[in-house]
């Protein structure tokens, strides 16, 4: 009895440890993100190269932040500085660890915005609005939702609420067991909608544009936009993967569970390029529409499907529910601090926490309406929130973290936490996390700058 118990309780807590980082992963950076950055930037090359950033630059960090975060075993600014002092180098590091905290909060910021688009969805989805639309009454739905701020910032309080609430409470573990049956479910319907663009969209045009690469169509920014894509949907960089491996028992396999991981977000994400794109090229509608993408495809899809009713309504609900879990991921890490460096009580810091996020979140919620011609930098206040945050916040932590990693932490102390030996697998990942990673983010930020092109190692940046 007593080996059944154990046994029992060391598998369920490798599967929720595995539940929570996909569900952190796997979110709106997943099916609202992904699709309409891949569009904007030309599509193929985009997600060719945002596949090989995954691979060569996003698992080895996901690995690297796992094993620091379990080394650590606190939040992510605490942990930096402790694992630091302990390798012999500066409790510095730990700005890493606050630079984290600082993404999170301008992540949600916009994040919360976006979900609670998705929340208002639900809403007319209940209410059968896209029942038979066409594509004008559906860019009506949208256009009427983004005019008006204060519709925006209704929706956007009510997920910030449901987000301060879960966080204060410290019930992310009910979230984590949800996550267990919504993860597969979300996956199903995404399957089922690429069933339905395959019969009813125009298929061979959204394939075409997803995986035909153009390499023309690759400039330094779109090459940073799928770094910061990639460091986005895989929540590395920030500290959130990190401040979820300060709870994962020892001997679990770091190595197996980022793999997993990686390949379920990155499946969701090509899942929903694929549904999408047929829609949107069936439709003659335009891929590069920007961050409205799926509100203005999807439901035509839905409107036009048998079942589209029911089928429009649980998409939004699980839609919600994959920022949702993803949102606590972006808080977590401050309030984990405030917590335990500031001794504050887990409530008033996730409420004061979220008071801040949630007052920044009129700076996007404006950008769509009232301050939409305000342009800094040739962008709007949410654009530069996303491009500072996503394209330059995470993936400098993350080169941070796997410098860490790679150069500052013994090669013992690695190979010790990812328990993979020291042979082949440990080298390769020791290669990635040392050399290609930092040496890769470094190219992409000298190329977007224009910087390469000025050292004459490329043509100038796009
Ligand atoms: N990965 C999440 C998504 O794809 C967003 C996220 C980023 C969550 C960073 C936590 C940390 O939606």
């Amino acid at each position: 009895m007593a080996k059944r118990t154990s046994l029992h309780g060391l598998w369920s807590s490798r599967l929720a440890f595995i539940l929570a980082v996909s569900g952190s992963a796997v979110g709106l950076g997943n099916i609202w993100k992904f699709p309409y950055v891949a569009g904007a930037n030309g599509g193929g090359a985009f997600v060719l190269f945002y596949l090989l950033c995954v691979a060569l630059i996003g698992l080895p960090i996901m690995m690297a932040e796992i094993l620091i975060g379990r080394r650590g075993r606190r939040n992510p600014v605490a942990t930096m500085r402790i694992v630091g002092e302990e390798e012999g180098s500066r409790p510095s590091w730990a700005l890493v660890g606050v630079m984290g905290v600082i993404a999170g909060i301008i992540i949600l910021s916009f994040y919360s915005v976006i979900a609670g688009w998705s929340l208002s969805y639900v809403g007319h989805a209940a209410l059968n609005r896209f029942s038979g639309a066409g594509a004008e009454e559906v860019n009506a739905l949208f256009g009427g939702l983004l005019a008006d701020w204060r519709v925006l910032a209704f929706w956007h309080t009510a997920f910030m609420i449901l987000t301060i609430f879960v966080v204060a409470r410290g019930v992310e573990r009910g979230l984590e067991r949800a996550v267990r049956f919504l993860m597969p479910s979300l996956a199903v319907l995404m399957v089922a909608l690429l069933g339905y663009a395959m019969i009813n969209g125009d298929f061979r045009g959204g394939v075409n544009f997803l995986l035909e690469a153009d390499f023309s169509k690759l400039t330094g920014d779109a090459m940073l936009a799928a770094l910061g894509q990639a460091f986005f949907s895989l929540s590395i960089g920030m500290g959130a993967i990190m401040a979820y491996g300060a709870y994962l028992p020892e001997g679990t396999s770091i190595t197996n569970t980022s793999i997993s991981v990686v390949l379920a977000d990155t499946g969701m994400a090509l899942l929903a390029g694929l549904a999408i794109f047929p829609i949107v090229f069936a439709h003659g509608l335009d891929p590069g529409a920007g961050p409205g993408l799926i509100f203005q495809t999807l439901p035509l899809a839905f409107g036009n499907m048998a079942g589209g009713h029911v089928f429009g309504l649980l998409f939004f609900i699980l839609l919600t529910f994959a920022a949702w879990t993803s949102s606590i991921g972006l808080i977590e890490p401050a309030v984990a601090w405030a917590v335990e460096t500031r001794g504050r009580s887990r409530p008033a810091s996730a409420i004061a926490i979220g008071v801040v996020i949630w007052l920044l979140g009129f700076l996007t919620i404006l950008s769509f309406n009232e301050l939409a011609d305000f342009r800094v930098l040739g962008r709007t206040l949410f654009e530069n929130l996303d491009h500072l945050s996503s394209n330059i916040l995470l993936p400098l932590g993350g080169l941070f973290i796997t410098i860490f990693a790679g150069w500052v932490m013994a090669k013992t102390s690695t190979s010790d936490e990812l328990d993979i030996g020291t042979g082949g697998l440990f080298s390769l990942w020791r290669f990635l996390a040392r050399w290609v990673a930092p040496v890769a983010v470094l190219l992409v930020f000298l190329h977007a700058t224009g910087l390469l092109g000025w050292f004459g190692l490329a043509g100038s940046a796009g």
